[in-house]
């Protein structure tokens, strides 16, 4: 009925996948899931079986009461946890980080020695941080597709859709006097809506320095075992009727009743537990097509740009306190994909993936062909395997475009030159255009605030290479040009480059100051820009028409697809994550990536002062923590001799599930998430049981290094903290 690309026939008669893949599940493994709130209802047997000890609708509800009220989106990409009627809020130290690089100079070097309010006077305010609470979630599938042929072609369904969401967000908005956002969900297959209210007066409470909050640095990141306090506290601010309001001294901690109780009492291998929060993207049900992009091309390509970027960047920090104060924030974002996507490919080889995708297709074809109900499933594989094979090139050049070419700093952000170059264009002149560049520029502050010429000149000289070398026919004519007219040497080119107006500020300002309209040349005659032009066109007019086209038509394939396999595989699933509200479960858990010697499931103080290496930054203990070891001035928060650090369970979670509650069975906070283990990376594609461990750091070293570290044991008062 149905033909199957050829490779993949291949494989399959000549039975090599057989071998391949071991027992592949065609169904959910036993913990796997971010469930949607409103939904685990459903789930309540399976959650109690497994020793969750409080009924759901503690969790999650609709009238205020549940558990959902304390749990927040942290600025744009993070989950936070309010643990006092207070208004305190706990989220990772790695969540904090961009906002404290605001608020952080070499005189008040917040990295080197931490930050801890000692009263609410002293508590500093966060421009631009924004704090999410959502308070209901109800499924509007109705509203939204009723009468839409599934069929429909996604621009005539997207119209309509996009209609009818913006009408019922109104609605919504006007009925509850909260914020509403309706996002698709199950590939668009089902809408759901959130009701929410979004703070904007949020202060910093605490902040470890790095040589506690980033322990381990990027060698550590992804990896188990782990000594890392990713913790950092703020403190959410309302206006009048304790309701979101802008920064004003007026204001006062929000004042709530829904925060977490604080469980001290530890918990042991085995244990029930729950992360409650905000995971970003995962893609659980795509086809083997699509893995094989992010397989063949996606990771490998960023991975190895970013090893140049990051090596250059390094160099620069390690030299200079100022540049390192300027990129921290950047690379610690940089890097911590470049290594996660590292462990995804080895996550995805290690578990023979492809191979367990392409087994789980050939059930699922043969589903197809036999079930009569479902005409539209037959074709679904084949369809998507025609379009993705075919757009392999141009996946490949776009993600060289991405990550080798805007990766430079300079050529990104030429897009500044040519917003003025497209002003100019449009026929502005005089005082307007003067007015209008000068807006331009000034909003270009920030970049320069951040950038340092120098170090982006040595990534220019790192990427050009992987650039020309490996993408040929996808090089625009500009860059050989430039090259070749520099006499083929990195080194020379990037020095024609580097005297773009666009490498420091005062250039900038200078152009705009008296710019006229006939200054276009000027624009077209830099270096740079010329450079992000080259690339930015090319983009336009060989890469995005198909690629658009190719991804519009995936989404309609994949709509079905997911519909078909919601049909077929007649059991409740998950739908992927999409930056709302989902609770996992599982149990605390060690792991054995490597070999019989496995790794427990928990570490602790001793472990990390053993680590300490004073030569190297990511290594170095404080003193201070020194100085509480050694004389194992632990207080309440000794066990064993120690003090436990963090620990590892198999909660399914994802990047934005940083900052997330970990809780027990009685929904008591237990630790905060921050990280997964390397091997179980790949969970956004595949989750597997035995390699997927989400890392959390210990409310106990949460607690003591509030308390003996930072001297700010004033905040525990406000928490309420139980032993067992
Ligand atoms: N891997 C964690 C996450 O995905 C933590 C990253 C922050 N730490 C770091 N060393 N860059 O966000
Ligand atoms: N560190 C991640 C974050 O920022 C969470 C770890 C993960 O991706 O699971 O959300």
């Amino acid at each position: 009925m149905t033909s199957i690309p050829a490779f993949r026939s291949i494989l399959i008669k000549t039975g090599i996948l057989v071998g391949l893949v071991g027992s592949a599940s065609f169904g959910t493994q036993a913990k796997e899931g971010m469930w949607l709130p409103p939904t685990i209802k459903a789930r309540e047997a399976d959650m109690k079986a497994a020793g969750l000890q409080i009924p759901v609708e503690r969790l999650y509800n609709d009238n205020g009461t549940g558990l959902n009220n304390a749990v927040v989106l942290f600025g744009r990409g993070c989950t936070g946890e309010i643990i006092s009627p207070k208004g305190l809020l706990l989220t990772n130290h790695h969540c904090g980080y961009g906002t404290v690089q605001g608020l952080s100079s070499k005189e008040h070097d917040y990295f080197a020695n931490g930050f801890w309010a000692m009263n609410n006077a002293q508590e500093l305010p966060c421009p631009g941080l924004t704090v999410t609470f959502i308070r209901r979630m109800e499924n509007v599938t109705e509203n939204i597709l009723s009468g839409l042929d599934d069929t429909l072609s996604e621009a005539g369904r997207d119209s309509i859709i996009t209609v009818r969401v913006k009408n019922l967000e109104r609605g919504y908005k006007v009925n509850t006097g909260y914020d509403a956002s309706i996002k698709p969900y199950f590939n668009g297959n089902q809408y759901w809506i959130s009701i929410t209210e979004t703070f904007r007066d949020i202060r910093l409470v605490g902040f470890p320095p790095n040589g506690i909050g980033q322990f381990g640095g990027d060698t550590d990141n992804w990896m188990w075992p782990r000594h890392t306090g990713d913790f950092s506290m703020f403190r959410v601010y309302a206006g009048k009727n304790n309701k979101p309001a802008d920064f004003s001294k007026e204001n006062k901690p929000y004042q709530t009743q829904q925060f977490f109780t604080i469980n001290a009492g530890g918990y042991k291998e085995g244990d029930f537990t729950m992360v409650y929060g905000f995971p970003g993207t995962t893609m659980e049900y795509i086809s083997s097509y699509q893995l094989d992009h992010i397989n063949t091309y996606i990771d490998p390509i960023r991975i190895a740009a970013r090893t140049k970027k990051l090596e250059a960047w390094t160099k620069r920090m390690q030299a200079d306190r100022d540049v390192f104060l300027k990129y921290t924030s950047k690379r610690a974002g940089v890097a911590n994909g470049w290594k996660k996507w590292q462990g995804e490919l080895r996550g995805l080889s290690l578990n023979n993936v492809p191979a367990k995708k392409l087994e789980y297709e050939t059930k699922f074809q043969g589903w197809a062909n036999k079930d009569e109900k479902y005409p539209y499933a037959d074709d679904l594989l084949a369809l998507m395997g025609a379009r993705s094979l075919a757009v392999n090139d141009l996946i490949k050049a776009d993600e060289y475009y991405k990550e080798a070419v805007y990766g430079v700093e300079l050529i990104q952000h030429a897009a500044t030159l040519d917003r003025v170059l497209q002003l100019m264009r449009v026929g502005y002149r005089g005082a307007g255009l003067q007015d209008t560049v000068q807006k331009i520029t000034k909003g270009a502050e920030g970049f320069y605030k951040n950038y340092d010429a120098g170090t982006d000149k040595d990534v220019f000289v790192a990427l050009m290479p992987l650039f020309l070398d490996n993408c040929n026919s996808c090089v625009p004519a500009v860059y050989k040009r430039q090259f070749a007219e520099k006499g083929k040497d990195y080194g020379r080119w990037a020095n024609y480059v580097y005297t773009s107006m666009l490498t420091e500020q005062s250039k900038l300002t200078q152009f705009a100051a008296n710019v006229i309209s006939a200054d276009s040349v000027r624009i077209l005659n830099d270096p740079a820009w010329q450079l992000y032009d080259g690339v930015t066109a090319k983009r336009k007019k060989d890469v995005m028409p198909v690629l658009t086209a190719y991804y519009d038509r995936m989404n309609y394939l994949n709509r079905l697809y997911m519909k078909s396999q919601m049909q077929q595989r007649g059991e409740m699933l998950y739908p992927d994550a999409n930056l709302t509200l989902r609770l996992t479960y599982g149990k605390v858990k060690g792991i054995d990536p490597d070999g019989p010697a496995g790794y427990s499931y928990q570490t602790n103080l001793d472990e990390a002062i053993a680590k300490n290496n004073p030569e190297v930054d990511e290594f170095r203990v404080p003193e201070k923590m020194k100085q509480l070891h050694s004389t194992k001035d632990y207080g309440k928060w000794k066990v064993n001799g120690t003090v436990p650090l963090a620990f590892i369970a198999d909660n399914h979670t994802s990047g934005g599930n940083s900052g997330s509650p970990v809780l027990n069975a009685k929904g008591e906070l237990i630790g905060t998430n921050f990280d997964r283990i390397w091997e179980g990376t790949m969970s956004d594609v595949y989750f597997d049981p035995r390699l997927s461990r989400n890392i959390s750091v210990d409310v106990r070293y949460t607690l003591f290094v509030i308390e003996k570290f930072g001297g700010a044991g004033w905040l525990l008062k406000e928490m309420k903290i139980v032993q067992k």
